[in-house]
């Protein structure tokens, strides 16, 4: 690992996790255009150090990586204990390591469950909680948890996935609440289907014309969320017709939503 940094007290680092692909990837390099160092998190050691090599090089900031699995219960203490010893400050923490799923919910096994709730949830807490007060250090912090559009409604056929979101989604707004007196901002991103990963693309491609609607490229939901968590946005819901999706759901009962849903995602 490149631990051969300047003085950092003035340019603190922004951690990302889920960094080596997809949406996460895609915020390592906007940020970096932007100037941000960055601490880069995933199990693929060498996406990462290809990522961190070339970050620094094209855009002169410093990039470090740490290779871990999130979804290990001692990972956030250990990155956090890591982040301490190497002395880097960090003010800015993207939650973004997450695992998607699409499928009957008694055709996965419950490992996979909680696999999958210990990775979007439990680590994000956990990383929230270890670094809040090295951020508080900061004249400004920023935290960005990942929830999706499957925060905001429950989704058959994506019941735990949906349900681990919804936790996301919640767990920001009443953090940003405890923390409104503090220098840190606390937002939620809740994006629609991203072109990212294979099982991702398969899933968009199965859904047909409705999945394909609400598609974004992961570079286009990048450049549109860092921006608007600068500004510390609480809800950052990155186009249209996902803004249409939301206010939609406020005027359909709560009873109709699920079957709604469902019809949509049996695919
Ligand atoms: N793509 C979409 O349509 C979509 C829509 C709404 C929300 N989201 C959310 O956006 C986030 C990113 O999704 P994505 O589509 O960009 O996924 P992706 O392309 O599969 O990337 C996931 C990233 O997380 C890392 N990761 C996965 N499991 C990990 C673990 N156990 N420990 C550490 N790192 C891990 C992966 O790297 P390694 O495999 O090297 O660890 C990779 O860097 C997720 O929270 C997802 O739920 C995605």
């Amino acid at each position: 690992m490149n631990l051969q940094l300047r003085n950092n007290s003035k340019n603190p680092f922004t951690l990302i996790t889920g960094a080596s692909s997809g949406i996460g990837k895609a915020f390592a390099v906007k940020c970096a255009q932007l100037k941000m160092n960055l601490i880069l998190v995933a199990r693929t050691g060498p996406e990462l150090k290809r990522l961190a090599e070339s970050l620094k090089s094209t855009y002169n900031i410093q990039a470090v990586y740490f290779c871990a699995d999130l979804a290990q219960k001692d990972t956030p203490k250990r990155l956090y204990e890591w982040c301490m010893d190497q002395k880097l400050p960090v003010n800015k923490l993207i939650n973004n390591a997450g695992v998607g799923h699409a499928g009957p919910f008694e055709e996965s096994t419950i490992a996979f469950y909680e696999t999958m709730m210990q990775l979007n949830m439990l680590s994000l807490v956990k990383l929230t909680q270890l670094f809040i007060p090295e951020i508080k250090k900061h004249s400004t912090g920023n935290i960005l948890n990942v929830g999706s559009m499957a925060s905001l409604f429950p989704v058959p056929y994506k019941c735990v996935y949906a349900a681990t979101k919804s936790f996301v989604l919640s767990f920001s707004k009443a953090l940003r609440e405890e923390l409104k007196n503090t220098s840190i901002k606390v937002s939620c991103l809740c994006p629609g289907a991203t072109i990212t990963n294979a099982a991702v693309q398969a899933r968009i491609k199965a859904s047909g014309w409705k999945g394909k609607i609400f598609t974004m490229t992961s570079d286009k939901l990048a450049a549109l969320t860092i921006k608007k968590f600068l500004t510390g946005k609480t809800v950052i819901i990155p186009s249209w017709k996902n803004k249409m999706v939301m206010l939609l759901t406020k005027f359909v009962p709560d009873a109709f939503i699920p079957a709604i849903a469902g019809k949509l995602f049996r695919n």
